[in-house]
């Protein structure tokens, strides 16, 4: 799977910069052609020999060769890598990168880095909790940067708590379930709906939903690793989150505008998944002025229907394969497969307000997916990102 791979493998300034030896060796062993990049402060804990001979490539570490001057091209790294993976990463490595502070190589190569990114922190426990360590690897997250969690266990410090480095063995795997997938939805687009819809009711008023959008931006954010071009529209949301080239996101308000949107993409895509909470009603009327309250004691709002986008756009999908949610209290299993005949879908994914790891705002959720063939999967409460590549797993059959 490694075969001919390129990887760039970024060591830093910390004790656990010897497991990256065995790294190293896994991912040589593999296929791979790795070259390794060096911060200064890494050759003191292991030297750049043991990387050179071990790779068969000389460890780049300044940006040119004192003695001739040759210079070394971040740029040429990132067009030549297929991945880049940072372990140790320590803190202040992390810290630089999160805030774009490029003054060595390894972390000017990361900036120029058009490949995806993997970082397996090493570091004391308690700058592992610091906030601003926890700020910073969540900022590279939301750049897109892969992260292979420390454990729990003995540090080189003598304390005892989480900050010491993936194995070895573990960071290759992460590495080798990267490649597994990589490139595997190359040529496909894919139409994502997210996040809720907000119906105005006047200038400053609108009836909306608690919807956060997580569930459909980690699912936009697994379709790119895996190489598919995502048409993501998403209602009101407070994500920040940075996309890749390979991402369009379309920030929309209503139902209305959602589908607006979502018909003009759909016919270019071959999955459509639709993920948003959208308002089935919208109030008839949308008032220019705010209303005001003189001295009504009631005041009632006429609502009409929203398009079902889903259904709408399954009606006459060509060969398309497309995924709906049903979030339910009650009868989940019953009103799931009514939705899938209803609005004429291949998969939906069904949580239940029931369960405490599911439902809006949440990082988690405990879905079961079941298809127009009758199939039906259940997963274990999992975080929204692996939720995301159970999701897509599934509907693509892999
Ligand atoms: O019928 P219900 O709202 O429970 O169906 C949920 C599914 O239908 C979700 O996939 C949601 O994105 C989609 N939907 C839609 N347009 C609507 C209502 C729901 O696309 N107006």
């Amino acid at each position: 799977m490694l075969k001919d791979k390129h990887i760039v493998l970024g060591i830093t300034g910390g004790i656990a910069a010897y497991k990256s030896v065995i790294l190293l060796r896994l991912l040589k062993k593999a296929g791979a052609d790795v070259q390794v990049v060096m911060t200064p402060s890494a050759k003191e804990f292991v030297t750049p020999v043991t990387f050179a001979s071990l790779s068969g490539r000389p460890v780049v570490s300044e940006f040119f060769t004192a003695n001739t001057g040759e210079w070394h091209s971040h740029v040429d790294l990132g067009i030549w890598a297929d991945l880049m993976i940072v372990a140790p990463a320590t803190a202040s490595t992390i810290g630089k990168m999160a805030n774009g502070i490029a003054d060595n190589m390894l972390v000017t190569t990361y900036l120029s880095a058009k490949e995806p990114v993997m970082i397996a922190p090493a570091m004391d426990l308690d700058m592992m909790n610091h906030p601003s360590t926890e700020r910073n690897i969540q900022t590279l997250e939301n750049d897109g940067v892969i992260v292979v969690n420390p454990r729990e266990g003995e540090l080189a410090s003598g304390l005892v708590g989480k900050g010491r480095m993936a194995e070895p063995e573990e960071i290759f795997k992460a590495v080798s379930d990267f490649f597994a997938v990589y490139n595997q939805l190359k040529g496909k687009r894919v139409l994502v709906t997210a996040g809720p819809t907000y119906e105005n009711i006047d200038p400053v008023r609108f009836i909306g939903n608690y919807s956060s959008g997580k569930m459909g931006f980690e699912l936009a954010a697994e379709l790119e690793k895996r190489g598919a071009e995502v048409i993501l529209i998403a209602g009101p949301v407070s994500i920040s989150k940075k996309f890749g080239d390979k991402i369009k996101r379309i920030d929309v308000v209503s139902a209305v505008e959602m589908y607006e949107e979502a018909k003009k993409y759909f016919p270019e895509v071959d999955i459509a998944i639709f993920a948003a909470a959208v308002a089935d009603y919208r109030p008839e009327r949308h008032e220019e002025e705010k209303i005001k309250r003189e001295n009504k004691e009631e005041l009632s709002l006429r609502l009409v229907r929203n398009p079902d986008i889903a259904a709408s756009l399954s009606k006459d999908k060509d060969g398309r394969l497309t995924v709906g949610f049903a979030l339910e209290t009650d009868n989940g299993i019953e009103n799931a497969k009514r939705k899938l005949q209803s609005k004429n879908l291949d998969w939906v994914v069904l949580n239940s307000m029931r369960d405490k790891e599911a439902g809006f705002m949440k990082d988690t959720n405990k879905i079961t997916m079941l298809s127009n063939l009758g199939e039906e999967i259940s997963f274990p409460a999992k975080s929204k990102r692996e939720v995301a590549k159970d999701i897509i797993d599934v509907i693509i059959g892999k």
